[in-house]
């Protein structure tokens, strides 16, 4: 099957420097959601991927479409056709007439359309089936509005069978009344097709080469129109503003939480959370409010994650308690560990099994080993921690130079009392002791205390005194504003 992407149109109403396609939805560009379900459509294929016709903002959905196609092979098969002036759906098909296989029927989707299923997609294909090599049925994706406004209607027959779609700006009273609803997705036989939009006029109250008159040409042809309409309605939602894209996200991110409740999760409210990107969870997971999830995040069975994380691009074991306002960015953390609350997890943190990071404390680049523990206000940067390590508070190891960063390995078994910089590259032998706030230039032998710290004196001292500010305000009351305000006081006072 033949897939053409409509992209070329500005999206006005956005008020946006982006072009429209390219706005997220769940983290991702609307036309990446498109070429996702377009692409699986075809994943059987060898052949052409997705044509995307491309026209306002064409130099941006090239390069978004070259970045994805380093991050995601199947995206290389995706071209573009350019429309260098929007004239209608019908001229912007048009343009990806030279790409299409003849002997395969053509799939017209649009890129602002993001959330239509591949359910509903190869139902519709089905629908214009007929033998390959064939041109067979036109088939279009309706839908029954309340308020039809704005779409163009399907008008048909006294038998029922489709007519003709009009648009709203050239539609009757009694045609604007109709509700079921051209949602543009249709598929449609390729030989006729290229027939048929070369004979397209716009000679119409836009001015626009209309694709939808294509449907009065089949007729007219006897080719059979045949309709279906999707499951749910937000499928065939296009986006035209910020509000029907922030509508549209959260119709998209609840069916993400109830996919995720019919997979064993529980939300404490399936309303306040987000998933950009794709969330793996194991069975008896629990999410609390407001967490945010990015790029790809998997959660073993049994952990827990407290209010308002925000966690991208992480693997996290089994049994893990994730307190809440923990920051969790390229991170992998182990079976039964506990994070936060407002612990800091920044890429190559990479933490055993019982692992105990605790409030304020940031971890990046650093391996920890089982049963280690950071629990106050700490920065381990750059480092190899071994097992059974405790980390006092307010340590941190001083990676950087201004330059260059350095590594501070801490062995098995190492006691680091609390205030001590680690300046690295250093290293702590098996079993060492660090007394609090020692400042480590050179490494510290296993199983010693190690301490640097000035000798501890008591001096006589006498603490510099306030003086007593009451008669400086009083002189200083007199001389300004003050006094008049404070006069009356008085008299009132004397009154009383
Ligand atoms: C179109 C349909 C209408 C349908 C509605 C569904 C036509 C004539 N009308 O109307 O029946 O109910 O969609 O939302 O087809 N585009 C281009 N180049 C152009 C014009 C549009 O690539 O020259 C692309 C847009 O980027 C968009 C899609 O085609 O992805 C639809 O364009 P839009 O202007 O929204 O069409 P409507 O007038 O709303
Ligand atoms: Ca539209």
């Amino acid at each position: 099957m033949n897939i053409v992407i409509l992209a070329a149109g500005q999206g006005k109403r956005m008020k946006s420097a982006l072009p429209k396609v390219l706005q997220t939805l769940a983290g991702k560009p609307l036309l990446q959601h498109v070429l996702n379900t377009a692409l699986s459509l075809q994943e059987k294929q060898t052949k052409a991927g997705p044509i995307v016709v491309v026209g306002h903002g064409a130099a941006d959905v090239k390069t978004f479409l070259a970045n994805a196609s380093k991050v995601d092979v199947s995206f290389s098969k995706v071209t573009t056709a350019l429309q260098a002036e929007q004239k209608g759906t019908g001229h912007a098909l048009l343009q990806a007439l030279p790409k299409l296989d003849a002997q395969e029927p053509t799939l017209v989707l649009y890129g602002d359309v993001p959330l239509t299923s591949k359910k509903t997609l190869s139902k519709l294909a089905k629908l214009a089936d007929g033998v390959r090599g064939q041109d067979s049925a036109v088939a279009l994706l309706t839908q029954n509005l309340k308020d039809p406004t704005g779409y163009g209607r399907i008008v048909r027959d006294a038998d029922g069978s489709v007519k003709e779609i009009v648009e709203e700006k050239d539609a009757s009273l009694a045609q604007k009344a109709i509700q079921e609803i051209n949602t543009g997705i249709m598929v449609l036989p390729t030989n006729a097709l290229k027939k048929w939009l070369k004979a397209l006029r716009a000679s119409n109250a836009q001015g626009e080469y209309y694709l939808t008159d294509v449907i009065a040409m089949a007729v007219k042809d006897g080719v059979p129109i045949r309709t279906t309409q999707a499951d749910d309605e937000f499928e065939i939602i296009g986006v035209n503003s910020r509000s029907q894209l922030a509508t549209l996200e959260r119709v998209h991110q609840l069916t993400i939480a109830n996919q995720l409740m019919d997979a064993g999760v529980s939300l404490a409210d399936p309303a306040r959370m987000d998933v950009r990107g794709t969330l793996e969870c194991g069975t008896d997971v629990f999410i609390d409010v407001g967490c945010v999830f990015e790029g790809c995040v998997s959660l073993a069975a049994g952990t827990k994650i407290g209010p308002y994380c925000i966690i991208r691009n992480s693997v996290i074991g089994n049994e893990v308690a994730i307190h809440a306002f923990s920051h969790i960015d390229g991170a992998k953390v182990g079976n039964q560990s506990v994070i936060g609350p407002y612990a800091r997890l920044r890429p190559g943190a990479d933490l055993s099994n019982d692992v105990h990071i605790g409030n304020f404390v940031e971890v990046k680049n650093s391996k920890i080993a089982a049963n280690s523990k950071a629990n106050h206000l700490a920065y381990v940067g750059d480092s190899i921690v071994g097992s059974r390590v405790n980390i006092g508070a307010g340590t941190i190891t001083c990676n950087y130079d201004g330059v260059n960063k350095h590594q501070t390995i801490i062995e098995d078994d190492v006691f680091i009392g609390s205030d001590t910089q680690l300046v690295a590259p250093v290293r702590v032998g098996r079993g060492a002791t660090l007394g609090a706030g020692t400042t480590l230039t050179k490494d510290a032998p296993p199983n010693q205390l190690t301490i640097s710290r000035a000798k501890q004196i008591s001096l006589k001292w006498q603490r510099p005194v306030k003086q007593d500010k009451k008669p400086v305000v009083k002189k200083v009351a007199k001389k300004t504003a003050v006094s008049k305000k404070a006069a009356p006081k008085k008299t009132a006072k004397g009154k009383k």
